[in-house]
């Protein structure tokens, strides 16, 4: 099948390769002439883990191109629209301007029986509005709501092989004739058994949301667990692991430490607040208001147990970050607790040096005033305190007799609650973390 996919960005990248990779001829628009003729000479724009495979086997077939100019797309059945939806500057709502515009952009490409499939993370409302655009320019055109709910650092995985489809569709026949085409563009995914849940717009654009606010609940929950932790003395990690062992409470996303960043869960939490009071149900999610809150105030306190390991004062103290993608395998930093930590650290005063497996440089770009290093032995080289802030597999390996040679003192602040204690208190560190107690 002739597939567009309009946005670039990680989603529209991904899921542009992932598309010719089940078969179909796929052509990715950005409108960045830069990321197109990166991603056109096989370059992954970001670091993905296996993006970079997955985009140089799908060029070579041919069947996968890129261009910034939308005409392009003609001859396309299926328009995949995935764009960004930041939060508004100044206000907790999405802005839906780069929606709006891939949708009028199609109008001129759309032919009837053609189908507009969103996977944007959107506020709800949004698909049943645009879909009346669509049908009312190009009568027989249609349009679906399809999010996704990749993994950065798992995209690829999460693309080819996701745990369920959700078709938000149009009513009636339209909605049918929908329901075909995207079960043809999905074929091995449908075939391999994968769950489907085939509703109307506005369920499938509140499936997203609703998603990652449980996620994100989820982080705040077992953060409150941590502040309380550390009010008794009590251990975080064991209560998520016995809370955990209940299936009906699951271990995953039960990892106390610095909270959630990103460019979704943050945002998107705000988007559905902002949406839930233009549609007067403010109430129903003012405790996503304290779960924002929860999140904020682990970097406040990951600051304050920097200080207090530090003597008191964090004035001209040596202190060495190690990470600064907001999660491990990514290099986004996009608001990263890792790179707000280090920031606060040195508005009080602090020498921080940051490292990163894979975000320097994007840090670099946006944090030019941080100080970087290569290598956790140069960013730690005679630290008052080490701070694990983002749990990258090469601060989890680190060993630390040998690492405790580069150091002034033996203080580490793990902050993602990713090392083990005993090996680093073993070997003479003093250790702490969010929600433990001190060893
Ligand atoms: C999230 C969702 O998990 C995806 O399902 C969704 O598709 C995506 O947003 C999106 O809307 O596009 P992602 O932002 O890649 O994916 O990252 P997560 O793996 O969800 O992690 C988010 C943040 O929570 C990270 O900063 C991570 O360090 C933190 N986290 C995660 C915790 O603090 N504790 C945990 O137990 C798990």
């Amino acid at each position: 099948m002739r597939i567009s996919v309009i946005g670039c960005g990680y989603l529209g990248a991904v899921h542009a390769a992932s598309m010719a990779q089940l078969g179909h001829d796929v052509i990715g628009i950005d409108v960045d002439r830069d990321r197109v003729s990166t991603l056109q000479q096989a370059k992954a724009p970001f670091y993905e883990p296996g993006f970079d495979e997955l985009l140089s086997t799908t060029l070579a077939t041919g069947r996968l191109h890129f261009s910034t100019d939308v005409a392009d797309a003609t001859g396309a059945v299926v328009h995949f629209v995935c764009v960004g939806t930041p939060q508004k500057r100044g206000e907790y709502a999405a802005d839906l301007r780069y929606v709006e515009s891939a949708v009028e952009a199609l109008l001129g490409v759309l032919e009837p029986g053609h189908l507009v499939a969103g996977k944007s993370t959107v506020p709800v409302g949004t698909a049943a509005r645009l879909a009346e655009l669509v049908g009312g320019k190009v009568p027989g055109a249609m349009l679906a709501w399809n999010p996704e709910f990749l993994r950065e650092g798992f995209a690829v995985q999460d693309t080819l092989h996701p745990d369920r489809l959700v078709y938000g569709l149009p009513a009636g026949a339209d909605g049918e004739r929908a329901r075909a085409l995207l079960d043809d563009v999905y074929a091995p995914i449908v075939a391999a058994g994968t769950p489907q849940v085939v509703t109307d717009h506005a369920t499938a654009e509140m499936v997203k949301t609703a998603a990652n606010s449980f996620l994100a609940t989820k982080i705040s929950f077992i953060n409150a667990m941590a502040e309380l932790c550390e009010a008794t003395g009590a251990d975080v990690k064991q209560l998520a692991d016995a809370i955990g062992h209940d299936d009906r409470i699951g271990r995953k996303f039960l990892n106390a430490g610095l909270g959630f960043g990103g460019g979704c869960l943050p945002k998107d939490i705000r988007a559905f607040m902002a949406r839930a009071g233009e549609l007067g149900a403010d109430q129903a999610l003012t405790f996503l208001r304290e779960v924002d809150n929860i999140n904020m105030r682990r970097r406040i306190r990951m600051v304050e147990l920097a200080r207090e390991v530090c003597d008191g004062s964090l004035l001209g103290k040596r202190v060495a970050v190690l990470g600064a993608a907001f999660k491990p395998d990514s290099d986004d930093i996009r608001d990263s607790p890792a790179l707000n930590v280090a920031a606060q650290l040195q508005l009080q005063g602090a020498v921080v040096r940051v490292t990163d497996p894979a975000a320097v440089a994007n840090s670099r770009r946006s944090w030019p005033q941080l100080d970087y290093a290569g290598t956790p032995e140069e960013a730690a080289d005679r630290a008052d305190a080490v701070l694990v802030l983002t749990e990258w597999r090469q601060y989890r390996e680190l060993d630390p007799v040998a690492f405790g040679e580069v150091v002034a003192q033996k203080r580490v602040l793990d902050g993602r609650n990713a090392l083990d204690r005993d090996t680093w208190v073993a070997a003479g560190w003093s250790y702490r973390a969010l929600g433990r107690r001190a060893g």
